[in-house]
């Protein structure tokens, strides 16, 4: 859609015929910037495990469902307590997940968080903290749901990375 979108305009460009004078420079490079990131998105997404039994079509409509975030070094993603309205996945940068002053958890690259407010409805279960310069790839909760409504192959990878979780937040009780 906005790959043809952005083709029309450069052919009207290219014809002379500059068909919608209301579409600026910045507007152009605005859809030629999603549409990387819409890309990069969809790549990432076929490198992380409960995302590969998406066929590529799937993949890219959800890249495309989605948006790109940036965040600085100490910016809060997530607060706990808040409620749960989006999924992200990690595009480069490193995140903490804490609660109080404790690290429960460090996610870097191909890495997600945000799922269990999705997935139980409830308030988010603690911080998570951009430790470097972060990008991620947001989902609402409602594309994340019918996501997984419409592909129940997700469900067990995820399952299996919190459980994954679980044993690690166990383990380090014990520690
Ligand atoms: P949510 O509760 O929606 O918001 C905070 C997120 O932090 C949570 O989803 C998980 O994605 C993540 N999270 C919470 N606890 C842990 C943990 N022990 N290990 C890794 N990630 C966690």
């Amino acid at each position: 859609m906005e790959c043809q979108a952005l083709i029309s305009i450069y052919s009207a460009r290219q014809r002379g015929s500059w068909l919608w004078p209301s579409v600026t420079l910045n507007e152009f490079q605005g859809v030629a910037r999603r549409m990387a990131a819409v890309s990069e998105a969809a790549t990432m997404l076929a490198s992380v495990p409960f995302f590969a039994s998406l066929d590529n079509k799937r993949r890219k409509a959800l890249a495309s469902d989605g948006k790109e975030l940036s965040y600085k070094a100490g910016e809060s993603i997530v607060g706990e307590g808040a409620s749960g309205v989006g999924f992200y996945l990690i595009l480069d940068g490193k995140v903490e997940v804490r609660k109080g002053s404790r690290v429960l958890a460090s996610l870097g690259k191909g890495e997600f968080f945000g799922e269990m407010s999705l997935i139980d409805d409830q308030p988010r279960s603690a911080d998570v903290v951009a430790v470097t310069q972060t990008r991620c790839w947001a989902l609402s909760s409602w594309s994340f749901n019918a996501l997984v409504k419409a592909n129940p192959d997700i469900a067990l990878p995820m399952l299996k990375e919190l459980v994954k979780r679980l044993r690690a937040a166990n383990s380090s009780l014990i520690d």
